[in-house]
């Protein structure tokens, strides 16, 4: 059975405490966002434009705040217009509680407490288009991967970039969901993602993938691995609920399938750190994907006017 909303922000919360994940994102926007958007970002704009970003699956808001903060300091434009997408309505509040105490100069937030389907949808956002598309850690929980990859890419204006950040393929996290694919054959395994997919994914939609960067990350799931399954605590229970993204695993599974899961985990996803903690790599492939417009279309015409040149 897949996880309940509540269980799941149980089980996030519990993640959260045991992940250096949020610490290294932040880390890391707070040091590239400059050369991202000098690789990346091709919308002219002028001073006195607002930039539009759009946040879905924002959560509480302690990544996406930082985040931010980073692009309006990089773009040095003073006003953005921030649409934060987010169907919990209790991680709305927590990230408006955040911005109370810790106000970002310049920035006007739209609350959306919707599915991102339904603000795809909905008539309100009709035409809306962003600069920039935040998704991070949540293409997972957005239905069919084709469908909102072209509609996330449908809502970019020309020059714009999507950031997809989702769990790094082939180490890691990224196996560990990979294997669960093929074990744990239901619909809300399916929609957990790598890396690798989402490529492609991009590739079959001729979405370019401009640069992937990847952002390192540890989760710590010690607690998992190092009891015999009946002798775990509740915070151990919880990780497994969150890793698996099934409600109550260890008790519901069947044993020799929760054996050989436990298994795989141990010694096919983690290392051990300088403790002999038991350490799950879980870092996110940041893809940057641009929508090429203006100068797409420039380069276009540029090559059609030289082949009609040398044609006379
Ligand atoms: C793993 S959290 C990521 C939170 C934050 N972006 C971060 O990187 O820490 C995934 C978020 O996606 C949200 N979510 C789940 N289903 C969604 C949907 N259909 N549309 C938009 N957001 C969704 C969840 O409520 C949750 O806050």
């Amino acid at each position: 059975m897949a996880l309940s909303t509540h269980k799941y922000h149980e089980a996030h919360s519990v993640y959260r405490r045991l992940t250096n994940r949020e610490k290294t994102l932040i880390e890391w926007f707070h040091g590239n966002t400059q050369s991202l958007l000098d690789n990346d970002f091709a919308v002219s704009m002028s001073q006195d434009t607002d930039v539009k970003v759009l946040s879905v699956g924002a959560g509480d808001g302690h990544v996406e705040r930082p985040i931010f903060s980073c692009l309006r300091d990089s773009l040095g434009y003073s006003k953005m217009n921030a649409t934060i997408v987010e169907p919990e309505a209790s991680s709305i509040q927590r990230f408006q509680d955040l911005v109370a105490k810790e106000p970002l100069q310049g920035v006007n937030f739209d609350w959306r407490c919707q599915t991102f389907q339904k603000y795809d949808k909905s008539e309100e956002a009709m035409g809306d288009k962003f600069h920039i598309i935040a998704c991070m850690g949540s293409l997972y929980y957005l239905g069919d991967l084709n469908e909102v990859l072209k509609n996330m890419y449908s809502r970019l204006e020309d020059g714009g970039i999507l950031l997809l950040g989702v769990a790094q393929g082939g180490i890691g996290f990224g196996k560990l969901v990979q294997y669960l694919q093929t074990k744990l054959d239901n619909s809300a395994c399916t929609e957990r993602y790598s890396s690798w997919e989402v490529q492609d994914a991009c590739k079959n939609l001729n979405m370019a993938v401009s640069q992937t960067y990847i952002i390192e990350a540890y989760l710590d799931i010690s607690m998992c691995l190092d009891k015999p399954p009946d002798q775990l605590s509740q915070d151990a229970l919880a990780m497994l609920d969150y890793i698996t993204y099934r409600e109550d695993f260890v008790r519901r599974a069947p044993p020799d399938l929760r054996g050989e899961v436990l298994r795989f985990l141990g010694s096919e996803c983690t290392e051990r750190g300088p403790a002999g903690e038991f350490l799950l790599e879980e870092s996110t492939a940041l893809l940057v994907i641009r929508r090429e417009g203006y100068i797409l279309h420039c380069f276009v015409f540029k090559v059609f006017l030289e082949g009609v040149a040398s044609l006379v």
